[in-house]
């Protein structure tokens, strides 16, 4: 049984500017370095603008993400952000497929998948977010939807080795799974323990067929939907789940290292 590091990582979506950003971002440098998460991973994913400054000020404590990244090294795609691009300001990583971007910018799970091929190729990391819908649920859909969502999306990154999803580190793979189902994003509505073990442990399962049970067993899965300091215990105590994505509880820098505390 391989031990996976703890995960936890902030989405902070389109808020903030660039002052609270950076004023925010210091006081979780400095809460998460007093509390000491040595064996945990904690990352922020940030508006691409505040990028380049709050890499200065990670001090190693944090990991920093990016939102979105193209597939493409450079070119006329107006509006878009490239892995070298990220690469050169030293961030880490970034999510890819977040169901806002699936919902509101045609994200798919092929241009989901190219996206998260272009950053594992530069040994970057790569949150691929995926979930179902209420209907899609209800429908008795959730374990078709969960294998066409990974299956196409890591058919179109282009790697056929499992060792490139997983690189160098195999205590910290460089590609992991947010489960976030779409009813539980923003909706204070967070999905039951049970609902999000058996989606973890279906993922996990899936991965086992796709690569083999080692690498299932070493990539991280993270619940995503509502996550709270009052709740992300009873998630992280789940067989299957390795950590969460966190949106609106991650953008107050106390609470969110409160949480962060509360996971250990
Ligand atoms: P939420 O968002 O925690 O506000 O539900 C999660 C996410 O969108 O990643």
């Amino acid at each position: 049984m391989i031990n996976r590091k703890k995960m936890i990582i902030g989405n902070w979506k389109m808020f903030k500017d660039m002052q609270t950003a950076v004023s925010d971002f210091s006081i979780l440098v400095d809460l998460i370095r007093h509390q000491g998460f040595n064996d945990m991973c904690i990352g922020i994913a940030a508006p691409s603008v505040f990028l380049s400054e709050l890499c200065r000020k990670t001090s190693n404590v944090l990991t920093l993400f990016s939102q979105n990244a193209h597939w493409e090294k450079e070119g006329a795609f107006t509006g878009e952000i490239s892995v070298p691009m990220l690469k050169s300001i030293h961030v880490n990583g970034s999510l890819i497929g977040h169901s806002e971007r699936r919902q509101f910018f045609g994200e798919t799970n092929e241009t989901a998948g190219k996206r998260v091929g272009a950053l594992l190729k530069q040994g970057m990391k790569s949150v691929l977010c995926i979930g179902e819908s209420l209907q899609e649920r209800d429908s008795g859909l959730l374990e078709q939807v969960l294998s066409k969502q990974i299956a196409e999306a890591l058919n179109a990154t282009g790697l056929k080795n499992a060792h490139d999803f997983v690189g160098s580190n195999p205590l910290e793979p460089l590609f992991s799974i947010a489960y976030e189902p779409v009813w539980a994003i923003g909706t204070g509505k967070s999905a039951t323990e049970k609902e999000a073990q058996q989606a973890h442990k279906f993922i996990r399962s899936f991965l086992a067929e796709y690569f083999s049970q080692e690498v299932s067993e070493k990539i991280q899965l993270l619940y995503g939907g509502s996550v709270k300091v009052e709740n992300i215990k009873k998630f992280i105590s789940c067989a299957d789940i390795d950590g969460a994505l966190v949106g609106g509880a991650s953008l107050n820098p106390q609470q969110f290292a409160q949480l962060c505390e509360n996971a250990i």
